[in-house]
C-alpha cells in the first residue's frame, strides 16, 4: 500500500460564484483514493512588499509555506486575466517565493483553468508554468485542463461536462504519479 499524498491547492478567484472554484471542488472529488487536498485562502494577504517582508513574513504566508513543505505536491486553479493569471494568484507565488525553503521547489504542480472564453486559459496557464519552472518546482505536463466556456458546463456550481470531469481525473492520476516518481527519486539519491 502507497504512503498517503498530501496537496494544497491555490485558487486565484476570490468570487463566490468563481468557476475555478468550481473547477477544483470537482477535482477534489475525483483524486485517486490516498490523495488529500487542503486548499489555502489567499485573498486577504498583504500585497508583497520587500518593508513588509524585512520586519517578518505575515503569518499566513508563514502558515501557506508549512503547508506546503508538509505537503507531496501544489494544485493551481487559475483564472485568465488579461492573458495571465490574476493578481491575487501572482501576489501568493511572489510571497512565497521569497521564503526559504522556497516551497514549490521539487514539488510536482498540477493546472487548472476555467474561464467563460473561448481558449480555456490556455495564456494564463503558460505564464504560470513559466513561473513554475523559475521556482523549480516540476509542473505536470499533461493533461492540460483547459476549460473553456465555463458558463457552459457547470450547474448550480457542480460540473456537468463529462469530458471535463474525465480531464480532472486524470490530472489528478497524473499528479499521484508525479509524486511518487517523485518520492522514488528522492529514495534513490
Ligand atoms: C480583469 C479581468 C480580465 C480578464 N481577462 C480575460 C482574458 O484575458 N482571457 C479570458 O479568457 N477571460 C478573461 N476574463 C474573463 C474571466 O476569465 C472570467 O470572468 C472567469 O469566469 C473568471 O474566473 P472565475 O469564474 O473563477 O472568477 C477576464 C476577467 C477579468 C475580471
Amino acid at each position: 500500500m502507497s504512503e498517503p499524498i498530501k496537496l494544497v491547492a491555490f485558487c486565484g478567484s476570490l468570487r463566490k460564484a468563481s468557476f475555478n472554484h468550481m473547477a477544483l471542488n470537482a477535482f477534489i472529488e475525483r483524486v485517486p483514493a490516498g490523495v488529500s487536498v487542503e486548499t489555502i485562502e489567499i485573498g486577504d494577504w498583504p500585497l508583497y512588499n520587500a518593508d513588509i517582508q524585512a520586519t517578518g513574513f505575515p503569518d499566513k504566508v508563514q502558515a501557506a509555506q508549512k503547508a506546503m513543505l508538509a505537503a507531496d505536491g501544489v494544485v493551481f486553479a487559475t483564472p485568465e486575466y488579461n492573458y495571465s493569471v490574476s493578481g491575487v494568484l501572482k501576489n501568493a507565488i511572489d510571497w512565497l517565493s521569497r521564503m526559504t525553503p522556497q516551497p514549490f521547489a521539487a514539488k510536482p504542480i498540477a493546472i487548472m483553468g476555467a474561464t467563460m472564453g473561448l481558449l480555456g486559459t490556455a495564456r494564463a496557464q503558460y505564464h504560470l508554468r513559466q513561473m513554475m519552472v523559475f521556482l523549480d518546482g516540476r509542473p505536470v505536463n499533461k493533461p492540460e485542463v483547459m476549460i473553456a466556456q465555463a458558463q457552459n458546463k457547470f450547474v448550480d456550481g457542480k460540473l456537468t461536462d463529462e469530458a471535463t470531469g474525465k480531464m480532472l481525473a486524470d490530472l489528478g492520476a497524473a499528479t499521484m504519479l508525479a509524486v511518487r516518481h517523485a518520492r522514488a527519486v528522492a529514495h534513490i539519491k
